[in-house]
This record gives structure tokens, sequence and C-alpha cells, in this order.
């Protein structure tokens, strides 16, 4: 967005500033303020999360927008700034001055460590920004992420015909060499660099489905945690007899033991 760094923290300002509302019940979502932002309470009535308005946004162009934005700003802005900038088409401030360049250091898995994808963690962040219960989403578009054939939306000024892969993870490092490998081609080509533009497009694309599909109250879940993996957290996650482990990602994309015959 254009907008000076000033005007945009003095609107971030301006939402920080307004008032708390009187404690309701534990995980009460409250309709607040002017803005239309909802202030979700703990039982000590401490404000835990806030959302902004959501209205239902067109995918499809939301998806065109990140695919151009991916080119502007890389992976996690091209997601984020793509979702805020057709908000602020709708609904104006406080998404028209958002400073979504703020997104950028998510570009590569956080600057080029290839830890979280930047299209997976943009999504996150569009979806805790405007989600009054935004976990469900972001296991979904998680999910889907790891689990689907991607990238599976083809902008219309695409430059090149993309395979795609499936990365059983959430990873940049992973999705990346997986593709190269399917793909035969290079992580520092131009050919990776499309795929990934695309890649933000389709991450975009399934992200506002899901907000709809939220904001509607249609949302299903379709990439519950897979069954290997719940096998795997019964012995090593939380409350478990080990409780040596944490996460959601797909344990045998980098482990081989088997459930059966293991320990
Ligand atoms: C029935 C319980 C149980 C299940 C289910 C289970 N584990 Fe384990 N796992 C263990 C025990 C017990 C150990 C040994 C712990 C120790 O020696 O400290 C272990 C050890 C491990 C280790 C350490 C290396 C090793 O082999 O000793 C890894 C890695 C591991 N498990 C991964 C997994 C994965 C991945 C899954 C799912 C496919 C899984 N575990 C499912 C009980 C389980
Ligand atoms: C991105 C790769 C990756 C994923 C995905 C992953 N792990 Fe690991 N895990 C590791 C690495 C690396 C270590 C450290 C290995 C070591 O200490 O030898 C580790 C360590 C462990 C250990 C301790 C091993 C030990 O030596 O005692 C357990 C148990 C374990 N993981 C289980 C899981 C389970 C269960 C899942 C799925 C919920 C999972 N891991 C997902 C990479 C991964």
């Amino acid at each position: 967005m254009d907008h000076g760094r000033r005007k945009a923290m003095g609107a971030i300002g301006g939402v920080a500033a307004v008032g708390l509302l009187a404690p309701v019940a534990i995980g009460t979502a409250v309709a607040a303020d002017k803005q239309g932002k909802t202030e979700v309470l703990d039982e000590k009535g401490q404000v835990v999360h806030q959302a902004l308005p959501y209205v239902q946004l067109d995918p499809e162009a939301v998806a065109e927008r990140a695919y151009q934005n991916y080119f502007k700003g890389d992976c996690m802005y091209g997601v984020f700034a793509s979702i805020v900038e057709e908000l602020a088409d709708k609904v104006g401030e406080p998404y028209a001055s958002f400073p979504t360049t703020v997104t950028r250091f998510g570009a590569g898995g956080v600057m080029g460590w290839a830890t979280l994808c930047g299209a997976a963690n943009g999504a996150a962040m569009g979806i805790y920004l405007v989600s009054k219960t935004p976990v469900p989403i972001i296991d979904e578009v998680f999910g889907h992420y790891s689990h689907a054939e991607l990238p599976d939306y083809t902008p219309k000024s695409a430059k090149m015909k993309i395979k795609p892969s499936v990365s059983d993870s959430t990873l940049c490092h992973v999705s990346v060499s997986k593709w190269c490998d399917v793909a035969g081609a290079k992580s520092f080509s131009p050919e990776r660099a499309e795929r990934c533009a695309q890649l933000v497009a389709s991450v975009a694309k399934k992200t506002v489905e899901e907000l709809n599909a939220q904001a509607a109250g249609t949302f299903v879940a379709a990439y519950p945690i897979p069954q290997e993996v719940q096998a795997c957290r019964g012995c090593h996650d939380k409350g478990s007899e080990l409780e040596n482990t944490r996460g959601k990602m797909d344990c045998g994309s980098c482990h081989t033991e088997q459930t059966k015959d293991h320990p």
C-alpha cells in the first residue's frame, strides 16, 4: 500500500485506543466499536483476541491479486496483502492504511530460512486478523497446503504452466525441494518463482473460501489431523506417556518410525 508509515501507525493506534468492553463470559465475542472490531474475552475479562470486520470476498479476485503481489513483496506478502487490499476496497479503514509490508519478513520461509512457507504464514496472519475463531481455518488451510496437489489455481496472466506437487509439510524447504524434484527445476530458477507465485494465488484463494464459509456458517474441516499423526501424538504429544514433542506436522515426512512396529 502507498500510504505513509505515519498514517498507518496512526490508524493502528486508533484501533488499540478503543476502550475495553465489560467482561461477559469465556470466549465471548463482543461486537465492539464503529470499525466493527470484535473482541474475544477470557474468563478474567481480558481481551485475548481482536477480529477486524470481514465481508465475503471473491476468492478468484484475491487469487489474481495475490499472484501480482507475489512479484512485489514475495510469498507472505502475496497472500496477506491481497486479503487486506480486497477488504480495503470493500470496508475501507483500518485495512486501507494497514502496513502490509510488515509481512515481507516471511519471504522464503522467514528471510530465507525456509522454515514456515510464507504463503501459509500469510494465510494464518490474514485469518487471525479477521476471524473470531481462527484456529479451525488455519488448521484447514495448513492441512490443505500439506496434502493437496499445489498449485491448483492458474492465474490469468500466468507466465508458464506449472507442475503441481504435494509437500506433506508446511515447511518452505520441504515444499520447494519436493517441487524441484517433481518439476526437474532449480530452486532459484524463474520457474520456481512462478511456481511460488501460483502457490501464493492458490493458498490465498483457499484461505478466502474458508473465511467466506465460516462467515456464512457453512465451514466444514476437510483436513483433520491424519490418523497416523494422531497415533504418534498419542504417545508423544501433550498429556501422553512420553510428552516429548509438540506439533501437528506430518511426522512421517521426517521420521521413519511406524506406529505398528514402534518403539
Ligand atoms: C505406543 C506408544 C508410541 C507410539 C504410538 C509412537 N511412539 Fe515413538 N516412541 C515410543 C517410545 C516408548 C519410545 C522410546 C522412548 C525412549 O526410549 O525414550 C519412542 C521413541 C520415538 C523416537 C525416538 C527415536 C527412537 O526410535 O527411539 C521417535 C523419533 C519416535 N518415537 C517417533 C514416533 C513417530 C513418528 C510415531 C508415529 C508414527 C510414534 N513415535 C509413535 C512410543 C510410541
Ligand atoms: C520437519 C521434520 C520433522 C517433523 C515433521 C517431525 N519431526 Fe520429530 N524430530 C525431528 C528432528 C530433526 C528431531 C531431532 C532428532 C534427533 O534428536 O535425533 C526430532 C525429534 C523427535 C523425537 C525425539 C527423538 C529422540 O531422539 O528422542 C520424537 C519422539 C519425535 N521427533 C517425534 C515426532 C512426532 C510424533 C512428529 C509428528 C507429530 C514429529 N516428530 C514430526 C524432525 C521432525
